[in-house]
């Protein structure tokens, strides 16, 4: 995981995940408010489905209270995408006229997924990071589709040396071959949980069918690299990190959302993802 994360409360897919990271955002920090963006999917219970921004979001209204979306730096086709500096003055104006004290967690997909592949430009994440540490808002990262090497990187923050609070990941954690989600934790997040209750549980937290599962397909014990992912000039074996085959069908597309025409490493994420072969486009998520 990335930066000094090392720990991880284990659930049953990415929308557990994301329930449990916002749960112990606010019971950390005492706040009732979580940011969210609008050009984003967190998962279809009742608390992730009013996290995501997206259409899917509107028969489930008016859902869980202390929900706010704010604007991507991507506003579609037509307008096309914010530098990072306008995207984090909108950001932060939300901030302040919600009122920073008010706001537990800012989650957010790195690497957008089922809204179109969505590669934020450089800096943005980086501005993220210092606005919500500015306020005290925790920062998740919601990596369930972007995670396990899916962007080229085990994880899409790498790209920009950003380190969230918390992080959430499923999906490619197992190749989605049984279910396990996981939210990593940082230090200052779980040393909190030494001193106090998380009022939260699971029946199959930690269950060792999903454990095992994970342990097969962790990196280290198949001796794969993140990076094999990207090669189509011969240069690897090709080889697809977890998840890979299974998880292709947001990567259909991507150039058409994300306004790529630089030589910046949001660039070059895009063309990584660009070379995925749409004959894997339609494999089940
Ligand atoms: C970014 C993201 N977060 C959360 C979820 C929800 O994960 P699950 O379907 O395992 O509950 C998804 C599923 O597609 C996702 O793409």
């Amino acid at each position: 995981m990335p930066g000094d994360l090392d720990k991880v409360f284990f659930t049953l897919g990415g929308a557990e995940a994301n329930e449990n990271a916002i749960r112990i955002a606010k019971s950390m920090t005492g706040r009732q408010k979580i940011l969210a963006r609008y050009r984003s999917y967190h998962g279809a219970t009742y608390a992730t489905i009013t996290l995501t921004g997206d259409p899917r979001r509107w028969a489930n209204e008016p859902g869980m209270p202390g929900v706010v979306h704010v604007l991507d730096p991507y506003h579609g086709t037509q307008r096309g995408t914010d530098d990072a500096q306008t995207a984090l003055a909108y950001l932060e104006e939300t901030i302040m006229l919600e009122g920073p004290e008010t706001i537990a967690a800012f989650i957010l997909e790195p690497v957008t997924g089922t809204n179109g592949i969505l590669i934020p430009p450089d800096g943005y994440l980086q501005g993220v990071r210092e606005l919500c540490d500015r306020h005290g808002i925790l920062l998740i990262a919601d990596e369930v589709m972007s995670g396990f090497g899916r962007t080229g990187e085990w994880f899409a923050v790498n790209h920009w040396g950003v380190v969230p609070d918390i992080i959430t990941m499923a999906k490619g954690l197992t190749s989605s071959a049984v279910p396990l989600g996981a939210v990593g934790l940082s230090p200052k997040i779980y040393r909190y949980f030494d001193e106090h209750v998380f009022y939260g549980g699971l029946t199959y937290n930690s269950h060792p069918l999903g454990l095992r599962r994970g342990a097969r397909d962790d990196p280290r014990v198949r001796g794969g690299r993140p990076d094999r992912a990207q090669r189509e000039d011969g240069r690897g074996d090709g080889a697809s990190p977890p998840g890979a085959g299974r998880q292709a069908s947001a990567r259909s597309g991507w150039s058409a959302t994300s306004g790529c025409s630089g030589s910046s490493s949001s660039c070059a994420t895009a063309r990584r993802w660009s070379r995925w072969r749409p004959s894997t486009a339609r494999a089940t998520r």
